[in-house]
């Protein structure tokens, strides 16, 4: 069995516009994709560790191209918890809300806990090597307004998380973006039935 991870940054549950997308995708996935097992990580409902001080001291053995050992080791075993199920994935799906410009804080503290040295890269003499190879991504967002024009420049969470996964290795990734939600009750239906019709269509190549 092949496993595809998903992992949702938005609390709002059968609220969210950006889970109508992702449950579009799914429903097309699952009916083609037998072989598949989803492993879903809610962020917001999951009480993920803070990096303090030791578990930042960590990284930076890390860094140094040491192993962890003693209390640094120990304090990071939630860590490595994380980065395991992460890297246990053969493909992701992430659900994400744009929400300031960019992305919910929850998706960003997932983030700094599973981007370790060791794990998820490496720096060599020719610089940083991504080790999460041959993986896809799919990410599906919504946002309050519309960010194809002249608000582009203003997207922040698009090329911030094809900077930050492509950097671990995942440069094959595909972005859904509903959008705008907050400028119009039929303009939103619209525009999540358009983004419904590209998730199912992805969903039969992914
Ligand atoms: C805390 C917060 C910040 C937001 N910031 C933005 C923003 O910067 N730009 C934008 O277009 N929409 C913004 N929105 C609106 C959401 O992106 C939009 O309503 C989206 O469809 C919500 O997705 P969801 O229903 O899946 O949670 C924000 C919403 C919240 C709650």
């Amino acid at each position: 069995m092949k496993k595809l991870f998903h992992i949702i940054a938005t609390p709002r549950g059968s609220e969210s516009r950006t889970l109508k997308v992702t449950n579009a995708f799914l429903e097309t996935f699952k009916s083609t994709h037998n072989d598949w097992v989803i492993d879903e990580l809610n962020l917001p409902n999951e009480s993920l560790p803070t990096l303090t001080l030791k578990r930042v001291d960590g990284k930076y053995v890390l860094l140094s191209g040491k192993d962890l050992y003693g209390e640094l080791r120990e304090a990071w075993d939630e860590i490595v918890m994380h980065i395991e199920r992460f890297m246990s994935a053969d493909a992701y799906l992430i659900s994400t809300p744009m929400w300031n410009f960019s992305i919910p804080y929850t998706l960003k503290q997932y983030i700094d806990i599973i981007l370790q040295p060791k794990y998820l890269f490496r720096y060599t003499e020719s610089g940083a090597e991504g080790l999460v190879k041959n993986k896809k991504m799919l990410i599906i967002t919504s946002r309050g307004g519309d960010y194809t024009a002249s608000m582009r420049s203003a997207d922040f969470q698009e090329p911030y998380l094809r900077l930050v996964f492509g950097f671990v290795g995942i440069t094959d990734i595909t972005f859904v973006n509903a959008q705008p939600m907050d400028m119009g009750e039929a303009l939103q239906q619209q525009r999540i039935k358009e983004a419904q019709q590209k998730a199912k269509e992805v969903a039969t190549q992914f």
